[in-house]
């Protein structure tokens, strides 16, 4: 059974769950601010939960690439949409600062104890294109 690593946290899941439902089960987001009401909902088209990853995860799928390739994604960030990413083994994951969690520079947000509230009054940033 892999164990995802976020924040602090150890959370038990299903070989192929799709990370975003594994954070949210366990209470977790991988949402900033209001990323965590203003989002797709899953279908690959917002880019806000978007996470670094490193362990055993399905590879990168034609919507995925799509949408990490429009800004502010870049493909040199290697992030990952933890809405379109299989666990398929133990993973370690991060989530950094804005509202798409692009802000590679700013260093991965603290563990959850510690960042829920300093994430309250992240930038939102500019709004998104038609494209999204
Ligand atoms: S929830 Fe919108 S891209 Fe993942």
């Amino acid at each position: 059974m892999p164990t995802v690593t976020f924040r602090g946290r150890e959370i038990e899941c299903t070989e192929g769950e799709t990370l975003r439902n594994v954070l949210q089960r366990a209470g977790l987001s991988p949402h900033n601010g209001k990323a965590e009401t203003f989002n797709c909902k899953g279908f690959a088209s917002c880019g806000t939960c978007a996470v670094a990853v490193d362990g055993e995860v399905s590879d990168v799928g034609i919507r995925e690439k799509g949408r990490l390739l429009v800004p502010p994604h870049h493909p040199n960030y290697d992030l990952r949409l933890s809405c379109q990413t299989k666990v398929m083994g133990d993973v370690a994951v991060e989530k950094y600062p804005g509202y798409w969690g692009t802000k590679i520079a700013d260093g991965p947000l603290p563990p959850v104890d510690e960042g829920d509230e300093a994430d309250d009054d992240a930038d939102p940033g500019p709004s998104e294109t038609a494209a999204d």
